[in-house]
Order: structure tokens, then sequence, then C-alpha cells
């Protein structure tokens, strides 16, 4: 059966201390509760080993926000696959649309950091989603399937399995405007279709693919009982303990 999974995406936000308090806020949380779902924090990457001694200790899951195509080398200010895996993450966010135009990443560049992660045994959140103008164009089924094809379509089936997907609507993203239910599911049941033509059926079945834009205590149940959407990956409610946790305790 495949995964429920709410994943926080803290992005650039919280000093030392202030991060310290919210994992720790999180995993108290989570001990009184009996929660449907896996629970991922991803926190600035400087924050990561102290995040991953909490995982040790309790049932959360850690995951890096972005990681280098690159194993080591010359590449200043980026972090590699293996410097992640020997502080025992399981996750990585690629793909961002925040990197994708900040950083100008690139699908070549994003199917090499799958490859690399998938090497060191990090699972991959691989996000994807259309710009407002490219909905509003009637493209965005064709923008969602050529980043999934660049990005990840290359790998292997047993690859592959070890792969989340974030349905991401660029305009959703810190906007407050939440793809309704129905446009989740819409995009939620192509994506799995275009896996199980690609893959098989069971893949496809297996995979989650989670929701992000806007995902609050408020619309997270609507959101997540659709048959095709698996959870979320949250950014602005997963700042706040309570917040994070009252989604993830949204499964039916
Ligand atoms: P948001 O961000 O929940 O603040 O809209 C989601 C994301 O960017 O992953």
């Amino acid at each position: 059966m495949r995964k429920n999974i709410v994943a926080g995406n803290w992005k650039m936000n919280k000093t030392f201390q202030e991060a310290e308090e919210l994992i720790d806020q999180i995993v108290v949380g989570m001990e009184e509760m009996s929660l449907k779902c896996e629970v991922i924090a991803c926190p600035p990457a400087l924050y990561l080993e102290m995040a991953s001694d909490y995982a040790e200790e309790s049932r959360i899951k850690i995951g890096a926000q972005n990681v280098s195509e690159h194993d080591k080398g010359a590449y200043t200010g980026e972090i590699a696959a293996p410097m992640l895996a020997s502080v025992d993450i399981e996750y990585c966010i690629i793909g961002h649309s925040e990197r994708r135009k900040y950083f100008h990443e690139t699908g070549e560049q994003l199917a090499k950091k799958a490859d690399i992660l998938l090497d060191y045994g990090i699972k991959p959140i691989f996000c994807c989603g259309e710009v407002l103008e490219e909905r509003e164009k009637g493209i965005h089924f064709d923008v969602v399937r050529k980043q999934l094809t660049e990005g990840i379509f290359h790998l292997n089936k047993d690859e592959f399995s070890n792969v989340v997907v974030a349905y991401e609507p660029v305009w959703a993203i810190g906007t407050g405007k939440t793809a309704s239910p129905g446009q989740a599911q819409e995009m939620h049941a192509f994506i799995r279709n275009l896996i199980s033509e690609k893959y098989s059926k069971e893949i496809a079945e297996e995979t989650s693919i989670l929701y992000g834009g806007s995902c609050n205590p408020g619309n997270a149940k609507a959101l997540f009982s659709n048959p095709d959407v698996d959870g979320g990956l949250i950014g602005g409610a997963s700042l706040k303990a309570d917040d994070f946790l009252k989604i993830a305790a949204s499964f039916e």
C-alpha cells in the first residue's frame, strides 16, 4: 500500500534555537498522536544533523531541501548527497519551483540530482507544477508531463519506486490560493496515469503523490480525501508545530 506523507518544507526560515524548538514540539506532539501518515521535516541544511538526532529517537523523518548534482569537489556553498547520507538523511526535495525560478535549475540538472540521491540511498521528493499563465493557457498537463519526463522518467523501475512526487501549482505556493480539491485530484490522477504508462500500474499505485501550495489545517482534509492525493508538502503552515500536526492528523 502506498504511504500517506506530510512533509514540512521550512525553506529559509528559523534560527538554530527556533529550529530545535520546532522539531522538539513536533516530535513531542507526535508522541501523543496516532497518525495515519509518515511525517517528514525538511529544515535548512545547517540544522540537518541536529534534526537527524531527533529522528533517531522518534518517528519523524528528515529531508533536505536541495542537493548538488556532483558528489564532491570545488563547488563552493554546495552540499553533496554523500554528506546528507553521512548524517542519515532519508529524503531530499528536488525541483522546487523556487529553485527552478531563482537558481535556474534545469530538467537535466534535476535528473542528475535524482540519480545521485538514489545512489546514496536518499529518496527524492520531486516537485512539479505549472505557473498561472500556463494554467490559463490550458497547458498545465503538458508542463507537468515535461517536468516529469526530464527529471525522473529516465529512472528504472527499482529506482522509481523510491521516488515521491509533489504536485505544487506555482500560483498556489505562498499565495493563500489553494488548488481546489477537484483541481488537485485531476492533476494527481493525470500524474499517476503517466507513471502507469511509463512504468506499470502497480508502481503507479505504490507512488505517493503529494499536493503543495497553501495547504493548511483548514483545507488539508478536503485535499487529502481525494483518492490520488496522498498527503502534502507544506511550506508556511509547517513553521508552527500546531498547524503542521493538525495537517498531519487530517487523514480519515
Ligand atoms: P506553501 O509552500 O505551503 O507556503 O504554499 C509550499 C511549498 O512551497 O512547498
